[in-house]
C-alpha cells in the first residue's frame, strides 16, 4: 500500500485482459522496461508489469506526475515504487529458485550429484565464486572434503580427502562449535585466533581467497553433519570480492539446514536401499541353501534379464517400452526373487533326482524278486522272464531320460500284471510306480509337478504380502509371471500375450535359458547353450515365447554374457 494505491506485481503476463477485469476500473499500468513507456504494446510480453489501482480520484497533472487520492505521486515516487517492487521481485525469484532447488535436493538419490547441487544452490544464493562441501563421518569423528566448485578452474584437480578434525581449521572449528565464521579477509585472520586459514590450496591452485564464510550444516535436531565453505562473494565475475553480508549468513544458515536434511535423508535412503538389497540377496541365498541344485540360478536370471532389457531398449523394437530406473530395479528384484516360493515346496520334490525316490526303487526291486521267485505257473513263464528283464534294467529306467522303443514295450507288457501269491494279490507295479514310469520329461510325476508349479503362487503370495516401496510395486506381478506363456498355456494364472509385457516376456526366456544351461541341476548335466537356444526357438515357433525378444537375445548373446559375467563377479553377490 503506497500513497493509498495498491500495487499489484506480475512477472510475465499472458492474458492482460483477464487481469484488468479483476481490478477495479480505472487503473494505471506500469510496464517495467528501460523507458517506462506506458502506452507500449510490449506490456504483454514484458518481464514485469506493475498495476496500480485506486479507489477514488486519479488525475494526471503532467507527463510524470499523478495525483492519487489527493497525494502527489511523481516520477520519483514511481521510481521508489519500482525499485521496491523490483527488490521484491528479486527476492521472490530467489525464493522460487531456492524452493525449486530445495525440491530437487530432496529427490536427488546420487550422493555426488546431491553434493554438487547443494554447493551450486548455496553459491547461487550468496554470489560466491567458489565453495567446498565437507561432510562428517557417521561416527562424527572425521571430516571429509567431498565436493568443491570454483567458477575459475576445474576443481577436480583438488583431490578429495580426509581433513584433520581439530579446531584449528575453519571447518573443524565450525563443526566443533556449530558457529558460523564469516571472515571478510582470509589473509587478515589475527595470529592469536583459535583457527587459521590454510593457504596451501590457494598456492597450489594459484587462487586468491578473500572473503570466506564457513557455515555448519545442522539438521533440525541440531546434529552437525558437515559444513559448507564459500569463497569470494562477487556481484559479477569480474567484480572485486566483497565480504559476505549478515543477510548471507541468515540465508546460508537456513539453507544449510535444508542441505543437511537432504544429506541425512540421502544417507538414510542409501542405507535403507542397501539393507533391502542385502535382505533380498540373503533370501535368495536361503532358497538356494535349501535347493543347492539351483545355486546361482536367481542371480544369473536377474543379471541376464537386466542385460537383455538394456539391449531391448537399445533396439527400439518395442516402441512403448521405456527402460527407466524403476522398470530396471523392479525387473532385477523380481528376477532375484522369482523362485522364492520354492521355500513352500517340499524338499523331497525339490531335490528329486530320478523318476523313483531311492527307497521306493529298492522296495520295487524286492517285490519283483519276490514275484519271480514265487510264481511257478508254466503258462506265465514268458511274463516272468519279462519281469526279470524289467528288474535288470530298473536302474536305467529310473534315469530321467527318454525310453528306447524296446524299453517302452517292456513296460507296457509288465505294468498291469498281477499275481496271486499265497492268497494275496500282488501287482507288479502300484499306481504310484506306474505314474513314475510314465514320467516323460524331468523327474516329477503329475502330482509332484503340480506341487512344484505351486512355487510361483507361493512366490506371488509371499512377495505380495510385502509393502513394497512405490517404485517396486510391480515386483510380485513380474516375479509370478516367469512360467506364463504367450498362448495362455503357462501357469499359474494362464496369462497370455494380451497382458504379458516386455519385462515378463524377457524373464520367461532367460529363466528357461538358465534352467537349461545350468551346470548344477540334479537330473541332468549342463546343456550346451546352442541346444538350449534351439529348444527356446521351438517354443518361440509354437507361439509360447516372444519372437522379437528372443531375436534380440540371440543377436546380443555375446555381449549379454559378458555383462552377466561381470555382474556375477561383483562382491555384493558373493
Ligand atoms: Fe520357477
Ligand atoms: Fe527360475
Amino acid at each position: 500500500q503506497i500513497n493509498s494505491a495498491k500495487v499489484h506485481t506480475y512477472s510475465t503476463v499472458h492474458d492482460l485482459e483477464s487481469i484488468t477485469k479483476e481490478l477495479k476500473d480505472p487503473f494505471i499500468l506500469f510496464v517495467y522496461n528501460e523507458d517506462l513507456d506506458m502506452n507500449s504494446n510490449s506490456a504483454v510480453n514484458s518481464d514485469f508489469i506493475f498495476i496500480i489501482d485506486y479507489e477514488t480520484e486519479f488525475e494526471q497533472i503532467s507527463n510524470n506526475i499523478f495525483k492519487i487520492d489527493g497525494e502527489r505521486l511523481n516520477s520519483f515516487s514511481i521510481g521508489t515504487i519500482l525499485s521496491l517492487t523490483e527488490m521484491n521481485m528479486k527476492l521472490h525469484h530467489r525464493i522460487v529458485d531456492n524452493l525449486e532447488i530445495g525440491i530437487n535436493l530432496t529427490v536427488e538419490k546420487d550422493p555426488g550429484k546431491l553434493y554438487n547441487m547443494i554447493l551450486t544452490f548455496l553459491r547461487k544464493a550468496t554470489g560466491a565464486e567458489a565453495g567446498t562441501l565437507y561432510l562428517m563421518s557417521e561416527d562424527r569423528e572425521k571430516i571429509y572434503f567431498v565436493c568443491s566448485q570454483n567458477s575459475l578452474f576445474d576443481t577436480r584437480m583438488i583431490e578429495k580427502k580426509e581433513v584433520p578434525f581439530n579446531k584449528e581449521s575453519l571447518v573443524g572449528f565450525v563443526c566443533h562449535t556449530g558457529d558460523v565464521l564469516n571472515i571478510p579477509d582470509a589473509y587478515a585472520i589475527p595470529e592469536n585466533s583459535p583457527y587459521h586459514f590454510n593457504k596451501e590450496i590457494d598456492k597450489k591452485m594459484n587462487y586468491k581467497t578473500e572473503s570466506i564464510i564457513t557455515v555448519p550444516m545442522k539438521t533440525n535436531s541440531g546434529d552437525i553433519v558437515g559444513a559448507v565453505q564459500l569463497l569470494n562473494k562477487k556481484k559479477s565475475p569480474d567484480a572485486e570480492a566483497e565480504p559476505f553480508s549478515k543477510f548471507d549468513e541468515l540465508v546460508l544458515k537456513s539453507l544449510s539446514t535444508l542441505a543437511a536434511v537432504s544429506v541425512e535423508n540421502n544417507r538414510l535412503l542409501i542405507e535403507t536401499e542397501t539393507l533391502l538389497n542385502n535382505m533380498i540377496i540373503s533370501s535368495v541365498k536361503a532358497i538356494e541353501q535349501r535347493d543347492p541344485a539351483t545355486k546361482g540360478h536367481s542371480l544369473r536370471v536377474s543379471a541376464l534379464l537386466v542385460a537383455l532389457l538394456k539391449k531391448i531398449a537399445e533396439s527400439k523394437k518395442f516402441i512403448d517400452f521405456k527402460l527407466d530406473q524403476q522398470t530396471l530395479k523392479s525387473a532385477e528384484t523380481a528376477a532375484l526373487l522369482h523362485d522364492f516360493g520354492k521355500v513352500g515346496v517340499r524338499e523331497k520334490i525339490l531335490m528329486k533326482e530320478e523318476r523313483f525316490y531311492p527307497d521306493q526303487l529298492e522296495a520295487l526291486k524286492w517285490r519283483l524278486k519276490y514275484i519271480t521267485a514265487s510264481v511257478k505257473d508254466k503258462n506265465r513263464k514268458q511274463e516272468i522272464q519279462d519281469i526279470r528283464n524289467f528288474t535288470d534294467i530298473l536302474y536305467d529306467l529310473n534315469r530321467p531320460a527318454p525310453y528306447s522303443e524296446e524299453q517302452k514295450s517292456l513296460i507296457l507288457r509288465v505294468q498291469d500284471l498281477t499275481y496271486n501269491i499265497d492268497g494275496i494279490k500282488v501287482p507288479v507295479l502300484t499306481d504310484l510306480e506306474k505314474s513314475y514310469l510314465a514320467i516323460r520329461a524331468g523327474t516329477l510325476n503329475d502330482e509332484e509337478r503340480k506341487d512344484m508349479e505351486k512355487h510361483v503362487l507361493y512366490s506371488f503370495e509371499l512377495l505380495n504380502s510385502i509393502d513394497w516401496p512405490f517404485d517396486l510395486k510391480n515386483v510380485p506381478g513380474i516375479a509370478a509371471s516367469h512360467h506364463e506363456k504367450l498362448d495362455g498355456s503357462g501357469y499359474p494364472h494362464h496369462r497370455d500375450s494380451s497382458s504379458l509385457g516386455v519385462v515378463e516376456r524377457a524373464m520367461g526366456i532367460v529363466d528357461i535359458y538358465d534352467a537349461l544351461t545350468a551346470k548344477d541341476r540334479p537330473y541332468k548335466k549342463a546343456m550346451p547353450p546352442e541346444i538350449a537356444l534351439k529348444i527356446i526357438q521351438s517354443e518361440v515357433d509354437k507361439g509360447k515365447l516372444d519372437k522379437d525378444v528372443f531375436e534380440i537375445f540371440l543377436k546380443e548373446k555375446d555381449s549379454i554374457d559378458k555383462e552377466v559375467q561381470k555382474k556375477l563377479k561383483d562382491k555384493k553377490f558373493n
